[in-house]
């Protein structure tokens, strides 16, 4: 199993892979609490007296120094997650919060259903093969996809093990018992634990524009090693020309936006293609076909990739 270093760090400050699940579900962490920051000294006095005594040398009401984010930056969850976006996605107030069909559409502005429904239609207009949704999503597209998308096999890949739980809930649920069974996977998209091109098609749904520029390369190269010759990356996400639409040019809205989503900015000004070519060319490979169909005048794209033989 090919498991290469890559360069974003987890809270623990470590690389790559942390966490891993088998096909019952089951997860195990790897160096859990090594991201707990260091302990720094009880008392500055010093001295066997205060030792003894162990005054605190703050007021009580003080003495929380620490962030609430760096609570859940544990069990390899990268920092930018915990810091970004605990509330959204870590913490499990927030996670039963948003994993309901009307936030979530309204988080994506009233286009969840055309989102959904444009991913499911990309994604069958050629043979899936072997499929991996890289991250999980709010709201049903998980069940759609393994209720009405002919496929060889399904991977749900997240470095967050709460969201795995949703998802493995969500789709007990809603699937028949003689559906194929899915494969749940914890681990970082910037360091899958998959062996190369162990799929013929990769889904990314809104998990590239919350990525911090370095973790937004690795998880391209990522997917694209995983994928085999031939295989199809499908991307939805933020569009580019997002500037020229109206919710765009409400300044207060704008700014609101990009305060809760700090990499947002950046995905839209970057080349998300060359970005993937470079990805590709990484992975020993290379695009031989782009496909970008803008969604709500563009504020929103779904993209199909496909790589060469
Ligand atoms: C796909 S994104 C956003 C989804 C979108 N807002 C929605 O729900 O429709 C959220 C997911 O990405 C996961 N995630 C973020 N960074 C990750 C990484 N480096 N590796 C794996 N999963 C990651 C989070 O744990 C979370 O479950």
């Amino acid at each position: 199993m090919a498991m290469p270093d890559r360069s974003s760090q987890d809270c623990a400050g470590s690389h790559g892979l942390t966490v891993t699940c088998g096909d019952n579900g089951s997860m195990f962490s790897s160096p859990a609490e090594r991201c707990v920051a260091p302990t720094g000294p009880i008392n500055s006095t010093g001295g066997e007296a205060a030792d003894v005594l162990a005054l605190p040398t703050r007021p009580l009401l003080t003495r929380r120094k620490r962030p609430v984010w760096r609570d859940f930056c544990r069990h390899g969850i990268p920092e930018y997650l915990a810091h970004y976006y605990w509330w959204a996605y870590l913490w499990k107030p927030g996670i039963r919060f948003f994993d309901h069909p009307l936030i979530i559409n309204l988080v994506l502005f009233g286009q969840y259903r055309k989102l959904t429904e444009q991913a499911l239609a990309c994604l069958e207009k050629r043979p899936i093969g072997r499929f991996l949704q890289l991250a999980c999503v709010y709201g049903s597209l998980t069940s759609e996809i393994a209720r009405r998308l002919d496929f060889e096999g399904l991977s749900i890949a997240d470095v967050s093990a709460d969201q795995l739980g949703v998802t493995r809930r969500k789709l007990a649920i809603d699937r028949g018992p003689d559906s194929l069974p899915v494969d749940f996977m914890r681990c970082n998209g910037e360091s899958l634990a998959y062996r190369d091109q162990s799929f013929d098609t990769a889904l990314l749904f809104f998990l590239l524009h919350e990525l911090p520029p370095s973790a937004r390369a690795a998880v391209l190269a990522e997917t694209a090693r995983v994928l085999s010759r031939g295989g199809r990356l499908v991307i939805v996400d933020y569009g580019s020309r997002a500037p020229s639409h109206l919710l765009h040019r409400l300044g207060p809205l704008r700014r609101i936006h990009e305060r809760l989503e700090p990499f947002l900015k950046g995905f839209r000004q970057a080349d998300l293609i060359a970005d993937i070519e470079q990805a590709a060319a990484q992975a020993g490979t290379r695009v031989v076909d782009v496909d970008e169909t803008p969604v709500f005048g563009g504020f929103y794209r779904v993209v199909e990739v496909r790589f060469g033989i």
